[in-house]
């Protein structure tokens, strides 16, 4: 049977390995991670991360084809070929703090791997990593070598949380970057043999190292992209009167823009977008582009100020102050059908009301209140937008209840902030939520899911990213300016 050992037994680690050890049975898959606890989560009812789909592939192979360890050297040393799915967070300091990748945990497997090693390898970089990062690690690996061949290849994971599963069974492409060389080929086409027992292979795309790895940022910072520019015309959809939902559908029908990626927000979230576009900014920095730099950062820029207008929208329109006032925020998680909160809008945009001592009654349908606890009491030094400037008072913490469901998180509330997805906020009796809300009451939808027509006729003030601004929201005498002002 083939051994293959996958480090790292996180968001991209732990579902990778699953459904490589569902789809190839006869392939041996051991993850491990030095984590303990999360290494006896994934060997227990309770598994570490949620995703739906993942405990029934975790439940169909474990005990079978796919175990989970914290014995990282003898998993890799018995391995032919070793993916490394560690974490790549921003660097908090030293040289390029904020902006570069901190390749700290990734130094330390390889190094492990150099150690433990006493059989030729394929090393398979997943996680997102800079640019020539295949190098560093031949380096590494090749001072203690005893001999042993190793190839590197690069193998990006574009998954996206809360479809892990079926982006892992269904992938648009697998990118597989490497070596020109002979050795450097067939490590390739070992690696594609794997995919190729459930992925096409017209979907399997072989590139140089160099190009996987930039291609992964460059992916990353696409798609971000994509939602600052909606985001930024959402703005401008409020100032004249537009409605983003209607722009976006039109922009939709350009078969040239496609259909994805166009929903307005409060902001994105995720434990990679910022992250990598930080990274890409940093190696362009490093590389003298500063043109090239200060583009992709303006992709960080307006996801900040979108997250800070939609702050200072609730706070301007309940009176210009939410000081003790309870406000309902409800979801936390940074996309719906995942309990992940790494980047989640819902911190800035919390952090902001606290700010304004707003009190605070949180509820997620999957997030645990540790968590949430966590999250706000932690300071963000990560990137020096202005809400991560102000270190919270412990005090404001205090000011943060999280509660069980919706309806209570909403009793006597002055207003609501949706904050994520969740399909459950779409169908909650908000006739009742109403009743029981302090007058008037406000609903500032974040995420663009509720009918505003519907909430305006049972009497809420309504407030919906990009959605024309009903009369309490406009300043007194505004009018939505647009060509009307111009000619004379
Ligand atoms: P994660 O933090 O959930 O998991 C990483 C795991 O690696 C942790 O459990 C940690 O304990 C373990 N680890 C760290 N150093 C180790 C070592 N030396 N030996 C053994 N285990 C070690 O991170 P993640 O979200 O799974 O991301 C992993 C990588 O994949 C990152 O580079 C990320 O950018 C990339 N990525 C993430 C996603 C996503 O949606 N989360 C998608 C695509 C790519
Ligand atoms: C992303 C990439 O999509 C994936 O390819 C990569 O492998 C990892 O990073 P992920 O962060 O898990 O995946 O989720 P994604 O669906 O991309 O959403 C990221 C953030 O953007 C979320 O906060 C989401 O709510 C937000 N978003 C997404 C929008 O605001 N509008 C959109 O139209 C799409």
């Amino acid at each position: 049977m083939v051994k293959i050992c996958g480090i790292g037994a996180g968001y991209v680690g732990g579902p990778t390995m699953a459904v490589i050890a569902l789809k190839c049975p006869s392939i041996e898959v051991a993850v491990v991670d030095i984590s303990h606890s999360r290494i006896s989560a994934w060997n227990s009812d309770q598994l570490p991360i949620y995703e739906p789909g993942l405990e029934e592939v975790v439940k169909e192979c474990r005990g079978k084809n796919l175990l989970f360890s914290t014995d990282v050297e003898k998993h890799v040393s018995e391995a032919e070929i070793v993916f490394l799915s560690v974490n790549t967070p921003t660097k908090a300091r030293g040289l390029g703090a904020g902006k570069a990748a901190d390749l700290t945990y990734w130094e330390s497997a390889a190094r492990m791997i150099a150690d433990v090693s006493q059989s030729n390898k394929i090393i398979v970089e997943k996680s997102t990593v800079p640019v020539r990062t295949a190098e560093a690690i031949e380096k590494i690996l090749a001072h203690n070598s005893k001999g042993i061949n190793y190839q590197i290849l690069s193998n990006p994971e574009f998954l996206s949380e809360g479809t892990a599963i079926q982006d892992l069974l269904n992938p648009d492409r697998v990118l597989i970057g490497g070596k020109e060389s002979p050795e450097g080929q067939k490590a390739i086409q070992a690696l594609k043999d794997i995919y190729a027992q459930w992925v096409q292979e017209d979907k399997i795309i072989t590139t140089n190292l160099w190009s996987a790895e930039l291609s992964k940022l460059a992916d990353n910072a696409f798609l971000a992209q994509r939602i600052s520019s909606i985001n930024a015309m959402s703005a401008l959809c409020e100032a004249t009167g537009a409605e983003v939902s209607q722009v976006s559908l039109a922009l939709s029908k350009n078969t040239k823009i496609g259909s994805k990626f166009l929903n307005a927000s409060v902001g994105f979230g995720g434990s990679c977008f910022q992250k990598d576009i930080l990274n890409l900014v940093y190696i362009c920095e490093g590389n003298g582009l500063s043109e090239v730099a200060n583009y992709w950062k303006q992709v960080i820029n307006v996801n900040d100020y979108q997250k800070n207008r939609f702050v200072k929208r609730v706070i301007s329109s309940m009176f210009n102050t939410v000081s003790g006032k309870k406000i309902a925020v409800l979801g936390f998680a940074f996309k719906k059908d995942t309990s992940d909160t790494r980047k989640t809008p819902a911190i800035d945009v919390c952090k902001g009301l606290l700010g304004d001592e707003a009190r605070l009654s949180i509820y997620d349908p999957r997030v645990t209140e540790d968590q949430i606890q966590r999250d706000l009491s932690t300071n963000n030094v990560e990137w020096d937008h202005p809400i991560h400037l102000h270190p919270l008072n412990p005090t404001m913490v205090k000011q943060v209840s999280i509660v069980r469901d919706a309806y209570e998180a909403t009793k006597d509330a002055h207003g609501i902030c949706i904050l994520t997805e969740w399909d459950e906020f779409k169908t909650l009796d908000y006739q009742k939520i109403y009743d029981d809300m302090q007058k008037p009451a406000f609903i500032f939808d974040g995420r663009n899911i509720l009918n505003v027509g519907k909430l305006r006729e049972i009497g809420f003030i309504v407030y919906s990213i990009g959605k024309p601004l009903d009369s309490w929201l406009k300043p007194e005498g505004h009018a939505y300016s647009g060509v009307m002002d111009i000619i004379p």
